[in-house]
């Protein structure tokens, strides 16, 4: 397991953040909040690998290839956060940090959207700050990691 690498996952939609109902999810793109939280860990001396992907069994992948490697897993899961059981069994596997990532409160929208089976296998959760969460999240994850050295 290398302290250097942070692996930001990116779920189904996500592709099309800036076009994508901007009144929810804001007009920053995905490749734009990948560069800031690209620069967030970079400020830690860490590295950040992005994998963005409409199918849950990609994600499952990615998650499997971080084992024994990544330090920490950011995860903004779009609405496989509420239905996606093989990415939470994926994650349960993998035993670096988790921080679980929205853009939006997920909370405080639909009621199906208030349940999340990435929550009981991430170590926190960052949801509501639109684009600034995306370093929030990533410093989060490193500031655990730091703590459990
Ligand atoms: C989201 C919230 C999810 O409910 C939704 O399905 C998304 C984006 C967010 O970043 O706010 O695709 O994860």
């Amino acid at each position: 397991m290398t302290d250097r690498i942070v692996l930001l996952l990116s779920g189904p939609n996500l592709n099309l953040l800036g076009e994508r109902e901007p009144e929810i999810y804001g007009h920053t793109t995905l490749e734009e909040l990948v560069a800031s939280a690209r620069l967030a860990a970079g400020a830690h001396g860490c590295e950040l690998e992005h994998v963005q992907s409409n199918h849950e069994g990609v994600l499952v992948d990615a998650v499997h290839a971080a084992r024994g490697r990544v330090a920490a897993v950011v995860v903004n899961a779009g609405a496989l956060t509420h239905y996606g059981w093989s990415l939470h069994d994926a994650l349960a596997a993998y035993d670096g940090v988790v921080v679980e990532l929205h853009l939006s409160n997920p909370q405080r929208r639909e009621s199906w959207r208030s349940t999340s089976v990435v929550a009981p296998v991430a170590d926190g959760v960052v949801a509501g700050f639109g684009a600034a969460g995306y370093p929030m999240a990533v410093e989060a994850a490193i500031g655990l990691l730091e703590a459990r050295s």
